[in-house]
């Protein structure tokens, strides 16, 4: 093992050169990964420190767990850029064609891009995003009445099985809601997104029939990038268009299909989290919920549960020291959210008592390039979360919250199912009106602006399934 001196914080240190190839990193995404990843990271921390050599299903990538060393390498876009032509081994030819994390790295979108073409990018991004995220906009208020909306249409259709039974939250909720938004967001006529957002959800579950829906909702998305240049309307990819002109319309249709997957997954997780951090009664947002507090609680629930865990690569620009190695230019580094929260360091600041939480943390990413869709997708997550507890009298969940099944993913943490216990409140409020009490600055938009036709609503694909998840009794 190669040691050379390096200044750290309390003088010099050592600092081990050995090559990536060369340390034989272990693999990250195992059985025990899955089910307590935390135990992972702490192994990992114990015996590297801040940064650890890991294996990625066959590729090998530095893992950084330190708060510090995350936000090194985040706030520092020249020396740790994206992009995956940075990365030295993909270059060389030694990323197997068929690796599995190759087709979500591979599509040269706003989040993986680097290069003199993201600033333009995401600078449109920044503007297309703004009428959704301003609360005086009438687009963030029109957003907001129809998230009240969808959220009840979904509540009253799992209360056709009765006002009391089982259901499973996460497909019955949490997951179409934010299908239904993101359709909303990106100006599908009526209800005709439905089976685009139906093959979103296959691509997203990655079982055998994700590759034929990726190429089908590829298309959907290419043709509706062509529907939008020639009649643009007041939605999100007319907004980018006239904020990038210059965009094609193959990299319109690859910026949807971003939009399209971050919302439905990374909010729906966002969603399913919250419920089972209020219903388990962990840390303190039972009483910040009960204290009206729903935005706070979910600054806490992403701190506890980052629904991105780690974050897309960026590489090294030169050879630089960080945690105890020497990353070599080229090599791909992952920010792991979910570990740095964990990293004493930080978490010590983190009193689990209280009810005021950190805004230091990660789980919106850092720098220049963190998330430019944090209020959009807050406000989608507060709002549904808000009228689930308003509408339902009491939600238990129907198993124990260290047997809820976890999906594995190297990206995301979140339910693969969300089982509980119900009782609507014996009143259903009807999704007449938008903009309840709890959604101040909904309450001026007329119902028929916000909503699609609730008759095409029952005939599209996505109501069919939904339905059909009634009837089969989950
Ligand atoms: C709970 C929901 C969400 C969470 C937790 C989240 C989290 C994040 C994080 C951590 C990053 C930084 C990734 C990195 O540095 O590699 C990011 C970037 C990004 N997010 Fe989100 N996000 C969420 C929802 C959304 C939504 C709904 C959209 C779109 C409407 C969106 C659009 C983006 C974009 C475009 C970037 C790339 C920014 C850049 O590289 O300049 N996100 N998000």
């Amino acid at each position: 093992m190669a040691m050379e001196a390096h200044w750290g914080e309390g003088g010099p240190v050592g600092l081990d050169d050995t090559r990536l190839e060369d340390l034989s990193p272990e693999p990250l995404l195992t059985r025990d990964y899955e089910t307590r990843p935390s135990l992972v990271y702490e192994r990992l921390r114990q015996r590297h420190g801040a940064v650890a050599p890991v294996d990625l299903l066959g590729v090998p990538a530095w893992l950084v767990l330190g708060y510090r060393e995350s936000l090194d390498v985040l706030q520092d876009d020249a020396g740790w850029p994206k992009g995956l032509e940075n990365w030295r081994a993909r270059t060389e030819g030694r990323v197997p064609s068929d690796w599995p994390l190759g087709p979500s790295l591979e599509v040269n979108h706003v989040l993986i891009q680097g290069g003199p073409g993201y600033r333009p990018l995401r600078t449109a991004w920044d503007a297309a995003l703004k009428p959704f995220q301003d609360p005086r906009h009438p687009q963030a208020k029109r957003l907001k009445a129809a998230v009240t909306v969808y959220a009840d249409e979904l509540i009253s259709l799992v209360g056709e099985a009765g006002g009391t039974g089982l259901a499973d939250l996460s497909a019955q909720f949490s997951r179409p809601l934010p299908l239904m938004v993101a359709s909303h967001l990106l100006g599908f006529p009526g209800s005709q997104g439905d089976d685009a957002l139906m093959d979103m959800w296959r691509v997203l579950d990655a079982g055998p029939d994700a590759e034929p829906a990726l190429e089908r909702l590829l298309a959907a998305l290419a043709e509706l990038a062509a529907v939008k240049l020639k009649t643009p309307g007041d939605d999100f990819p007319s907004y980018l268009l006239a904020a990038h002109p210059g965009l094609s319309l193959d990299e319109l249709a690859r910026e949807l299909f971003m939009l399209l997957g971050m919302t439905s997954d990374h909010v729906g997780i966002l969603i399913s989290n919250t419920v089972v951090e209020v219903l388990s009664g962990e840390g303190s947002v039972r009483a910040t919920l009960s204290a009206g507090m729903v935005r706070e609680a979910m600054n806490r629930v992403v701190m506890r549960k980052p629904p991105l865990v780690n974050f897309v690569p960026r590489f090294a620009a030169r050879d630089t020291p960080l945690g105890k190695y020497t990353i070599r230019a080229g090599d791909p580094v992952w920010v792991s959210s979910a570990a740095a929260h964990a990293d004493p360091l930080f978490a010590k600041h983190v009193a689990s008592s209280t009810t005021v939480s950190t805004r230091a943390h990660l789980s919106w990413g850092a720098g220049r390039r963190q998330c430019p869709a944090r209020e959009l997708a807050s406000t989608v997550a507060a709002v549904g979360v808000g009228r689930l507890f308003e509408r339902f009298a009491h939600l238990e969940l129907a198993l124990p919250v260290d047997q809820l099944p976890w999906r594995s993913s190297p990206f995301m943490r979140g339910l693969r199912s969300l089982p509980v216990r119900y009782e609507l409140v014996p009143m259903p409020v009807r999704p007449t009106v938008a903009g309840p009490a709890s959604s101040p600055g909904a309450e001026l938009v007329p119902v028929e602006t916000v909503v699609p036709d609730p008759s095409a609503r029952q005939r599209s694909s996505l109501w069919r399934y939904l339905t059909g998840l009634i009837r089969s009794g989950r």
